[in-house]
């Protein structure tokens, strides 16, 4: 709206400017009168307008650019949780109130919608509550000028988007974790397979060739390599969430009692421990691998330790908390399922995180320690491994009070009482079968044929679905008692040869290998509940007892 008056940017000018803005917009019915309309709001404003903005739960500023007078027709103390005495009449209230990091911004933003030539602006920053807290803030505003096009008046509607500001935050978070989760798990199962060479291999030539002395020497230090190093992979596919996980049902007090001791070491004498467990009748369960809980829990205990430089205090408790339907961030964290939840918290005496740290903190490779002193892997697994097993994990931490890491894990009812197992020989397992080996890494199927054939066993192998096919076509009349074979292939998929092959030959046994945790691969191309599943990598020993177990099942397809 242009005004027909020039103003001036006194107090005179300024109910000149209102009376004009009356005088050139006759056909509303919108009124400004007098200068104590501003703080007053407007005098006559149709009923629907006024309720309609009631609705709203906006609030609305008024700001008359010369002058730097502000009224709040609306909002003041419903939105913001001022009332009138508190100076809110100036420019200079709104200044001090919005976030130092968004002042510059928005202020500067808005500097330059007014010396231009829009009749509007829209922004979004950050205002501080009365009681002490930033709501984040969607403020649209008109701006009115005069003849010359000098900006005179600034009507701001300010919408608290604090909640759906949270949720973009969150989703942008997990779009990272799950883009950064694909990074991983891509180059670990590369390199699994290279690693099922070097620990095939290094184990060919200690075992068949019977190296000794200074080479064996050596080649155990390939080994060993070799299997540091698929620590490092499988820390990045529980990132990634591909880490085949063994679950079982757990009673969690227990598994972190027989854990204190080692605790107690790792911890050092200037930390002391304390523990409170939840006292359910039939004890607290959930289903998790052991093993990865187990390291989950060591990461965060050793990220309290390295927190608290000067001794202080761990202390880890266990509940039980439920879920409703419509509680969704009773957990701090996303989505929770509705349910019980098994409850393991961590609180330490530490330095606790900055904002900048808590932001980052679940990335992988993320850490505020020296080059070479932490790899920061320990929370990005940690994460991984929880979300896998169906379960939440969030961090509260406060500068120089203390940190604490809550796992909620569903819970399930406690499990029957173990039936009596056989132990198993040491002693590799062989056989006489007939053995496809139908596997795309050229290493990986040398090895596992290699090893087999050592065994004692029958070997055929291809490189590929449609090889296999042909293999299968020419050697008709013999029979083929296992198929060995990779789960993710580029063209036929282990599945698709499996079940081709089901139908000449349904007696088959299957064993699917895979760096891929199985509900990570297309649900078609996965195994059905008959087949037998192989993680990489995997040692001669881990192959030939796989082998013999599908041999000896009674199962068949
Ligand atoms: N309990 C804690 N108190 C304070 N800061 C923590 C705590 N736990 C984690 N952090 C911060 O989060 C960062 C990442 O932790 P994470 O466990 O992923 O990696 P790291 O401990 O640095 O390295 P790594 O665990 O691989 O040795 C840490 O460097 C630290 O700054
Ligand atoms: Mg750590």
């Amino acid at each position: 709206m242009r005004l027909a008056t020039e103003i001036q940017g006194d107090e005179a000018s300024t109910q000149k400017l209102h009376r004009a803005d009356y005088e050139t917009s006759k056909h509303s019915s919108k009124k400004y009168e007098t200068p104590s309309d501003l703080s007053s709001g407007p005098s006559e404003i149709p009923e629907h307008f006024a309720l309609a903005a009631q609705a709203t739960n906006d609030a609305v500023r008024v700001w008359i650019v010369a002058t730097g007078a502000l009224a709040w027709p609306q909002g003041l103390e419903a939105l913001l949780g001022y009332d009138r005495s508190a100076a809110a009449d100036t420019i200079g209230f709104w200044q001090k109130l919005i976030h130092p990091q968004d002042r510059a911004r928005a202020a500067g933003s808005i500097r330059d919608a007014l010396a231009g030539e829009v009749n509007h602006w829209t922004g979004e920053y950050r205002l501080r509550h009365r009681d002490g807290s930033y709501l984040d803030l969607l403020e649209r505003a008109a701006i009115e000028r005069d003849a010359k096009g000098a900006a005179v008046r600034f009507v701001g509607s300010l919408m608290d988007v604090t909640a759906r500001k949270q949720l973009q935050d969150q989703l942008v978070r997990s779009q990272k974790m799950e883009a950064f989760g694909q990074l991983a798990g891509g180059v670990a199962h590369d390199f699994n397979n290279f690693l099922t060479t070097i620990l095939g291999y290094s184990d060919l030539l200690l075992d068949e060739l019977g190296m000794k002395g200074e080479v064996a020497g050596h080649i155990s230090e390939i080994r060993n390599a070799a299997g540091r190093a698929s620590v490092l992979t499988a820390q990045l596919l529980a990132f990634s969430r591909k880490h085949p996980l063994a679950p079982c049902v757990l009673e969690i007090n227990s598994l972190i009692n027989n854990l204190e001791r080692s605790l107690l070491r790792l911890l050092g004498e200037d930390i002391s421990v304390e523990c409170h467990f939840h006292r359910g009748k039939e004890g607290t369960h959930a289903k998790v691998d052991p093993g990865q809980l187990t390291q989950v829990l060591l990461n965060l205990v050793v990220n309290a330790r390295e927190a608290m430089h000067h001794g202080g205090r761990l202390t880890l408790e266990t509940s039980v908390v439920s879920v409703a339907g419509s509680e969704e961030h009773e957990l701090g964290c996303e989505e929770p399922a509705p349910g019980n939840y098994v409850c393991i918290s961590i609180t330490d005496t530490g330095i606790g995180m900055s904002d900048e740290v808590k932001q980052h903190l679940f990335e992988p490779f993320f850490t505020t320690k020296d080059a070479g002193r932490g790899s920061g892997l320990g929370l990005a697994t940690s994460y991984g491994i929880v979300r896998q097993s169906g379960g939440h994990i969030c961090v509260e931490s406060e500068v120089g009070k203390g940190t604490t890491v809550k796992i909620f894990l569903p819970e399930v009812p406690a499990p029957p009482p173990p039936s009596y197992k056989k132990p198993g020989a040491n002693k590799m397992p062989t056989g006489v079968e007939t053995i496809l080996v139908l596997e795309d890494d050229i290493s990986v199927r040398h090895l596992s044929v290699r090893v087999l054939r050592s065994l004692g066993y029958q070997v055929l192998e291809a490189a590929s679905g449609d090889d296999a096919q042909q293999l299968v076509g020419r050697s008709e009349n013999k029979k083929i008692d296992l198929l060995l074979t990779d789960m993710v292939m580029p063209q036929m998929s282990g599945r698709s040869f499996a079940d081709w092959l089901n139908k000449t030959s349904p007696q088959t046994k299957v064993v699917f290998i895979s760096g891929y945790l199985e509900e990570s691969i297309h649900p078609g191309d996965r195994r059905s509940q008959e087949m037998f599943f192989l993680p990489k990598p995997f040692d001669s020993e881990q192959l030939a007892e796989k082998i013999r177990e599908a041999l000896d099942s009674a199962a068949t397809r």
